[in-house]
């Protein structure tokens, strides 16, 4: 093992942007598939893993909501959930915050409440059995109405209990963070908190609609922020954070090679930036992967690989207190 490899294994740290539905290995995709005896257009793992040859998002998309249609009972959410959770703990991941698009499952019939089910199950296992905590957050399509949206937070009304957040993820371009507005103050009037998908592929100016119309508490990806420098002052000066991915940013060709990721040019800037796997199952590694591969790539060193774990909790949802403790814990992991 490197010496940031080791460093990387070592520290404690969260993970804040996670489609669960996107940590669906090919092995567990047959698996349900003939559990369920759901039809999947490939005939073998080495087949379905092949496909995942993409050159932007809605190439990923296309296949990621064929993928989906696996999961039909309460233990196939439970099953996902939990493989991914011991990907997780394995890679010395402390708390996550993960996204879910019940849209995916409600549009083929699947109820909100076996969705809901099958997650908070495998999440409370992973509290009592490790300690992992957990945030959730409910995700809409921005590629459907912003009334479809509606029925979904409807739908969500009595989880509330469990659910932390709404975020806005799919197809970016074309759909801007505005098309939402009125269903993100409503979430807002919930005492939901507010992320959103923006500057993944779309320019600057989703990434201020973001921020002015839905009142975002966080920033999925934004790597396209940079492009403007009074955004970028913006960003740094609110300590807003941003859930970098750079093996999805790869994969899904927002850059031509790990060696252009511009995390180190986030930091310098003074964002705060963190680092996460996006779609692990597809876009070929989890948090440790993310951290080492991006590291290795652009040269990160000690200081900025232990800021990136510390961001992870600063911008978590966690509770003042909560956040420090698990900061202590990066520090006795240094120390230690
Ligand atoms: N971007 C946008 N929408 C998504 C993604 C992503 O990387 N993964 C799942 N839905
Ligand atoms: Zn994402």
């Amino acid at each position: 093992m490197t010496d940031i490899a080791a460093l990387v294994a070592r520290l404690p740290k969260a993970e804040l942007h996670l489609h669960i539905e996107g940590s669906l290995e090919p092995e567990l995709m047959f698996e349900l598939a003939r559990r369920n005896g759901v039809a999947i257009p490939y005939a073998s793992v080495e087949e379905i893993r092949a496909a995942y040859d993409f050159s932007n998002l809605q190439d990923f998309l296309d296949i990621y909501y064929v993928g989906m249609n696996v999961l039909q009972t309460e233990q196939d959410f439970y099953d996902l959930t939990r493989a991914y959770l011991e990907r997780a703990h394995a890679d010395t991941v402390r708390h996550v915050e993960i996204f879910f698009d019940p849209q995916g499952h409600t549009d083929r019939g699947i109820a909100f409440e076996t969705v809901m089910a099958g997650i908070t199950r495998a999440l409370d296992h992973a509290k009592a059995e490790w300690g992992m905590t957990h945030k959730l957050i409910l995700c809409f399509l921005r590629h459907l109405s912003e009334e479809a949206a509606f029925e979904t937070l409807e739908q969500a009304v009595p989880h509330l209990g469990r659910i932390d957040g709404v975020g806005l993820d799919s197809s970016e371009m074309g759909h801007p963070p505005s098309k939402f507005a009125r269903v993100f103050a409503k979430a807002g009037e919930l005492g939901l908190k507010r992320v959103a998908h923006a500057g993944e592929e779309g320019p600057p100016e989703y990434v201020y609609e973001a921020l002015d119309i839905l009142k975002i508490d966080r920033l999925d990806h934004g790597n396209r922020a940079l492009e403007d420098a009074s955004l970028v002052k913006r960003l740094a000066d609110a300590q807003m954070t941003l859930t970098v991915c750079p093996l999805s940013n790869l994969r899904l060709c927002g850059i031509e090679k790990l060696e252009d990721h511009p995390l180190k040019r986030m930091l310098s800037q003074g964002l705060r930036a963190t680092c996460n796997s996006d779609d692990p199952a597809y876009f070929g590694g989890y948090v440790n992967d993310n951290y080492v591969r991006t590291a290795e790539a652009i040269g990160l060193d000690a200081g900025e690989i232990i800021e990136l774990a510390r961001n992870s909790f600063r911008g978590s949802f966690l509770e003042p207190a909560e956040i420090d403790r698990r900061l202590a814990e990066i520090d006795a992991a240094i120390a230690g």
